[in-house]
């Protein structure tokens, strides 16, 4: 089981730069992710057959071509998702290792029409999808998402089971869906389950039961079973990764079972994101302004809910550390609660609060206007969620290999900015 590095308030490197020089040399806010750090998260699931990265969490081309070289597989969940990975050198193909699968609840049409061109698979979330896909591909395999009827995640928000889910195929409707399935000369050759994001062992467990009922269901037409993603990763003092190696026991216990009574193989699949890539990024940032608002202290940053809108989506945490830049860079840290914000004009652009938008204070070290403050363990669902509210650049991104940065994505310019906007004459 991995451990979780001590978290520490102050901070001079990430993976061995420097944190004042990337943000000298890149400018602020910057995303850095150290590369050791996704590939160690590699290492930990190696006894699944197949790892396919989620790539919504950070879908950076160099993050995918990263983990395609570590032998990862990649998941899209729309068109632009198959674009990258095609970037990264992921080539289309089925077969027992698909290099990429389409998994989504809806084809948008230039979904539908990029699967059919290059004939990737697609691991249908809704029943209309098969008869699409059938329409157009008869004779295909297919999987199908399935939704248990329960679910669980970091918040309610990232919960994808149960009936106020609007994911996967109800589980009661599997065998509507396998007569679609022949209707069309469709043959369901897996089954997928993904509960939710950020939950914990206890829900992740109950999945392969649930999944091992529904494939005895559909029978010996399944090769692959799916065991989402949803690993939890720790954001806080005190939390721990959860034992991978008693979830892979369980979830291959299950696969074994399957095996046994279809008499052939069956392929075991995982498909995190969070798990592979929250810990390896890093927000730098600078405090712009510190000012005190009756009895709170303000630490207004120059990113904000533009660059990492997980806690004002959701209330989550992200442990924070201050890299000073001025005369006390040296010194013990003496420390005071402090309110951490942003540049956005909007109150909620507040990183420290918690879910339903109550503001909290934070023990971080006294810091001084031009110091920087690090938001971390913020690769998962940090850039992959940035916009441009209030007119603010899409930040660069910068990769760390051996020490060395890497400029990943530049930062956006204000053509970029207005790109594709018309004033009509
Ligand atoms: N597979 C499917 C079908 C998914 O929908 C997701 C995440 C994953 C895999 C990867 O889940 P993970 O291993 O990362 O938990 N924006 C939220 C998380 C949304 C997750 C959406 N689906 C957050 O920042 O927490």
């Amino acid at each position: 089981m991995p451990t979780s590095e001590l978290l520490s308030p102050l901070r001079t490197e990430i993976a061995g730069a420097s944190v004042a020089d990337l943000a000298g040399r890149f400018g602020t806010p910057v995303y850095v992710y150290d590369a050791e750090k996704i590939l160690a998260r590699v290492r930990d699931l190696a006894r699944f057959d197949v790892i396919r990265y989620a790539q919504k969490a950070c879908s950076n081309i160099a993050i995918l071509d990263l983990v395609r070289r570590a032998g990862v597989l990649v998941d899209a969940v729309s068109a632009g998702e198959v674009h990258r990975a095609l970037a990264a050198g992921f080539q289309p193909g089925t077969g027992k290792h698909a290099p990429i699968v389409y998994t989504a609840d809806i084809f948008d049409r230039d979904a539908l029409d990029l699967v059919i061109k290059l004939g990737l698979p697609v691991n249908c979330g809704s029943p209309d999808m098969i008869d699409q896909l059938g329409e157009r591909a008869p004779g295909s395999n297919i999987t199908l998402r399935i939704n248990p009827g329960f679910g669980h995640g970091h918040s309610q928000k990232t919960n994808t089971g149960g009936e106020q889910s609007k994911h996967g195929i109800w589980h009661e409707q599997l065998d509507g869906c396998l007569q679609r399935a022949d209707r069309h000369g469709l043959a369901v050759t897996g089954l997928h389950m993904h509960i939710g994001s950020g939950t914990d062992l206890e829900h992740l467990s109950q999945v392969c039961g649930a999944l091992e009922k529904a494939a005895l269901v559909v029978g010996r037409s399944i090769t692959t079973i799916s065991a989402g993603g949803g690993l939890p990763i720790p954001y806080r003092e005190g939390q721990s990764f959860v034992d991978v190696d008693q979830y892979f026991g369980l979830w291959d216990a299950t696969r074994r079972r399957l095996a046994e009574s279809f008499g052939h193989a069956v392929t075991l699949e995982i498909e995190p994101g969070r798990y592979l890539v929250a810990e390896s990024g890093y927000l730098v940032s600078e405090i712009r302004a510190i000012k005190q608002m009756g009895g709170n202290t303000f630490y207004l940053l120059d990113a904000g809910f533009n660059n990492l809108a997980r806690p004002i989506l959701y209330g989550a945490y992200h442990p924070m550390s201050v890299c000073r830049t001025g005369s006390a860079s040296g010194a013990e840290p003496t420390f005071a609660d402090v309110v951490v914000g942003g540049p956005l004009c909007e109150s909620g652009d507040i990183f420290t609060q918690e879910e339903g938008g109550f503001v909290c204070k934070r023990s971080l070290p006294t810091a001084a206007v031009g110091d920087l403050l690090v938001i971390e363990r913020a690769g998962a669902y940090g850039f992959a969620m940035a916009s441009n509210y209030n007119s603010k650049p899409l930040p660069p991104e910068v990769l760390i290999r051996d020490g060395k940065p890497y400029l990943i994505r530049a930062r956006q310019t204000p053509e970029d900015l207005m790109r594709g906007e018309v004033i009509p004459a």
